[in-house]
């Protein structure tokens, strides 16, 4: 007897509960229907982005309002945290209205919680405008993909 053997499948409309450790068991029969199973390590559902830090403009201990240099551009956060999957990395980008990178294109960090760039012009041909406010997004990446701004 001659059978097809599907090596992979896909399944949709499961309703897979958030945190709980879901496995998938395959069994593997032969002719004579001895089987063997074996189930896989494991996934977790995490539909949800991270929790909400803060974030800190400047490298200092408390946030600031003004710098007097026109060429380094650094924040600071703390507070995110991913209660399913953890967080993967954090990307950063500045601008002069909320959300905005004309300042500094997106930047990905691993775990870092601190981001600074000495040397501005250096890096991206432009020194800070001056007199203006400058808004600094942080977007943390959780292990499943969503992610928070
Ligand atoms: C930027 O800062 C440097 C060093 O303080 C200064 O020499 C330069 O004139 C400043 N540039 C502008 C456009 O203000
Ligand atoms: C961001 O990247 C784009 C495309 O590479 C570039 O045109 C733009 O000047 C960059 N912006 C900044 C603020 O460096
Ligand atoms: C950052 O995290 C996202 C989400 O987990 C992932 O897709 C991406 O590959 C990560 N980037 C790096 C360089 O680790």
């Amino acid at each position: 007897m001659r059978s097809i053997l599907i090596l992979e499948l896909f399944v949709q409309y499961l309703r897979l509960v958030e945190g709980i450790t879901h496995y998938t068991t395959v069994t593997a029969c032969n002719t004579a229907g001895l089987c063997t199973s074996v189930t896989s390590d494991g996934i977790q559902i995490d539909t949800s982005p991270p929790v909400r830090g803060k974030v800190q403009d400047g490298t200092d201990s408390v946030d600031i309002h003004y710098q007097a240099s026109n060429n380094s551009i650094g924040a600071k956060w703390f507070g995110f945290f991913d209660p399913q999957s953890g967080i993967s990395n954090y990307t950063w980008w500045a601008g002069t209205s909320i959300g905005s990178d004309n300042i500094l294109n997106a930047t990905m960090l691993h775990q870092n919680e601190l981001a600074v760039i000495p040397d501005l012009f250096g890096h991206t041909g432009h020194i800070l405008p001056l007199r203006q406010r400058i808004y600094i997004t942080v977007m943390a990446c959780n292990r499943a993909e969503t992610f928070l701004k």
